[in-house]
């Protein structure tokens, strides 16, 4: 029983067929199942509120079954990359290693939260002179970005899979020379402020593995996340290069959007198209885009004077 509710609290995509096989085996003999509300829920005495139309086994089996190839695919997709060459999850011993795992010298970029690794893919083909590493938490998604590289023979970008936050065990300081955050999860509850990838924590981390002058980006269709963005920048003296907050505008009109001094390379960066972007899921109908440096000092520690900052903004606008 305990297995059932587990499997209906999860989203479709984190059942996994083993637990969906278990929840059949599983549920107690001589018991009649029948679907009483908006999941299945077993009855073993038969009476209640009682649905004939979805009567029991096959209900549950065919609901079984949906959710089944989605589980399953993950698990292939999860097999898969453990033999990919491009690949690295949770590695041990990368700092200072990359030029040797690229086989060359050239500039590392990072894309941080890369899902699918669109940047990741697209930036290594605009640019065979520099390298490319997608980072993301799922396993499933880098399989998409990784597998492309594979067939399209991209050989200057790879993935890894880890926690952001453990970013400084992979890479020594001064590895990296420019940081794209791509529609990373804006983190809206105040309580979640510290999970937001530009966070002064973050920023913290990625300051030791960046080159001086590093530059980080940032796009997003969340108001909110460029707004806080733009907050840190000010509160702790960060260089900004380049801001839109109309990037779609930038690319049809580029003189239009005052974007008329980014380079033109940049731009075409900037098209580049990633899957959340087509979700619009703050339904802004817009894309922020915000380019900054850390300076060569630490950041402050007034991460208290951000947090009152942000508590007060929200109290005026709720
Ligand atoms: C909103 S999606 C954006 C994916 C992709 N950049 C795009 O635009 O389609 C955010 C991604 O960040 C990843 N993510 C969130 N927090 C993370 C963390 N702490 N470490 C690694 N990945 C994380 C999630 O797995 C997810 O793929």
């Amino acid at each position: 029983m305990q297995i059932f509710h587990n499997l209906v609290r999860k989203r479709p995509c984190q059942v996994s067929p083993i637990l969906a096989a278990k929840v059949l085996s599983q549920r107690p003999a001589g018991s009649s199942l029948s679907y009483t509300g908006l999941f299945p829920f077993p009855q073993t005495d038969g009476r209640g509120f009682f649905y004939p139309f979805f009567s029991s086994v096959p209900f549950i089996a065919s609901f079984v079954l949906f959710l089944h190839p989605m589980g399953q695919k993950k698990l292939i997709r999860f097999e898969a990359i453990k033999s990919f060459p491009n690949v690295l999850q949770y590695p041990e011993g990368m700092p200072g290693k990359w030029a040797a795992f690229f086989k060359n010298e050239n500039p590392l970029t990072l894309e941080l939260a890369c899902g699918k690794g669109e940047y990741t893919v697209s930036l290594a083909r605009m640019h065979p002179d520099r390298n490319f590493i997608g980072i993301d938490l799922k396993g499933n998604r880098i399989y998409i970005g990784a597998k492309k590289c594979l067939e399209d023979k991209i050989g200057n970008a790879a993935f890894l899979r880890s926690h952001i936050d453990k970013i400084l065990n992979y890479f020594a300081p001064g590895e990296v020379k420019e940081i794209w955050l791509t529609f990373p999860d804006p983190q809206l509850r105040l309580s979640r402020i510290r999970k937001r990838l530009t966070h002064p924590e973050f920023l913290r981390l990625y300051g030791q593995i960046l080159v001086p002058g590093g530059r980080i980006r940032l796009k997003t269709d969340s108001p909110a996340l460029y707004s806080f963005t733009k907050s840190v920048i000010g509160l702790y003296g960060l260089e900004l290069l380049e801001d839109s907050q109309d990037v779609q505008t930038a690319i049809d009109t580029p003189a239009s959007a005052g974007l008329e001094n980014l380079p033109e390379e940049v731009i075409r960066e900037l098209a580049i198209k990633t899957h959340y972007q087509g979700l619009d899921i703050a339904k802004s109908n817009r894309i922020y885009y915000c380019c900054f440096s850390l300076p060569a000092n630490a950041l402050p520690p007034i991460d208290d004077i951000l947090h009152e900052r942000c508590k007060q903004l929200e109290l005026q606008t709720t």
